[in-house]
């Protein structure tokens, strides 16, 4: 069974094709992804009418690109999967309205799916997929969450950020350093000629009792740090800040995770999200669960940012699991709010 999945819930349109293997993990056929980053770059951030507008016109030729890639017609589709939430509510119409339209036009059934549910299983489009059950840490621009993961649905959540999520945090440093739209990559790589232990910044939470995390006072002290350095700053102090910035994003996230793999006594860690692409957080996660005798499993590098590939497998494991509301009725809604827990197994 083929499953064309389609993720536009924010700027990034991305579309796949996934197959369904009896007793197996699905196999993707093709993906394709058209990143907006460049169109919002002049404003700082996404603009959520023009991501909408943008996702329009990329979503029918990214599907043809897809199924071309793949060697099937579109009577090769037998599901049509996307993204219903969270996300930008207009942006996330577009998705939904143009499944719903191909699933009516095809008489083909159609599933929407949790975003974050589809960041969570996509270490099962890797070659060493990880086994149920795991802790997952999901670090995006919008969220920062720990879970327990017991199986497709399973869900319980061990701890969560109370005020900016990771993927903020970078985000935000990065533009107090002059790094632009989206920061996170940009930050990196500038961290990459930095001194990580430069400037004492803030580890938030990272002796609390609990799972949580909060990021927004360090954003606060990388800005103070940065206009304590005043106008004629040089280029290494820049990369020395974003270096420490860095360090104690990864460390907060690094430590916590640990805690709860150690606390879970489960010996697989699952890491999803855009932040998930950050190799100091991989080199620190790696040796960290190597000490405690567990490991580390990522989606592939290209796949931990928005896609569509993820949706498709989402939409994949459920159906393969007996768990997929399948809608033929032409009708559908989004949820631009929508919590990871609240989604029931059954
Ligand atoms: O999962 P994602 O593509 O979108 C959301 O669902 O939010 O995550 C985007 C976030 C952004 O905050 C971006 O700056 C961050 O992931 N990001 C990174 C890296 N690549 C993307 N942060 C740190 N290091 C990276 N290499
Ligand atoms: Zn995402």
């Amino acid at each position: 069974m083929n499953i064309l999945g389609i993720e536009s819930s924010c700027d990034e349109t991305g579309v796949a094709l996934v197959q369904t293997v009896p007793g197996g993990t699905p196999r993707l056929l093709a993906d394709a992804l058209h990143s907006q980053a460049e169109m919002h770059r002049a404003y700082g951030g996404v603009v959520p009418e023009l991501a909408s507008r943008d996702h329009i016109r990329r979503v029918l030729p990214l599907a043809q690109q897809v199924l071309r890639e793949a060697g099937q017609g579109l009577d090769g589709v037998d599901v049509v999967a996307y993204t219903r939430g969270p996300g930008l509510a207009g942006a996330l119409l577009v998705g939904a309205g143009v499944a719903v339209a191909l699933g009516a036009a095809l008489g083909r059934p159609t599933l929407g799916v949790h975003h974050l549910e589809g960041h969570l299983l996509s270490p099962f489009l890797a070659d060493d997929a990880p086994a149920f059950p795991f802790v997952a840490l999901l670090v995006s621009g919008g969220h920062t969450q720990l879970m327990r993961v017991d199986g497709v649905g399973r869900y319980a959540m061990l701890g969560e950020t109370i005020d900016d999520a990771a993927g903020e945090a970078f985000d935000k440093s990065a533009k107090l350093l002059g790094l632009g739209y989206p920061g996170g990559p940009a930050l990196a790589r500038l961290a990459e000629f930095g001194d990580p232990a430069a400037y004492a910044l803030p580890r938030p939470l990272l002796h609390s009792h609990d799972l949580d995390f909060s990021f927004a006072g360090l954003k606060t002290a990388v800005m103070t740090q940065w206009r304590k350095l005043g106008s004629n700053v040089c280029e290494q102090a820049r990369a020395d800040l974003a270096a420490s910035a860095q360090a104690a994003i990864v460390d907060v996230l690094a430590a916590k995770s640990l805690r709860a793999l150690a606390d879970s006594g489960l010996a697989r860690l699952v890491v999803a999200g855009g932040v998930g692409a950050n190799l100091r957080l991989r080199e620190t996660l790696d040796a960290g669960a190597r000490r405690l005798g567990a490991r580390v499993h990522y989606p592939p590098l290209h796949l931990c940012t928005d896609n569509g590939a993820m949706i498709a497998l989402a939409a994949a494991l459920r159906l393969q699991q007996g768990l997929a509301d399948l809608r033929r009725d032409g009708a559908f809604d989004v949820r631009p709010r929508w919590p990871l827990d609240g989604i029931a197994a059954a």
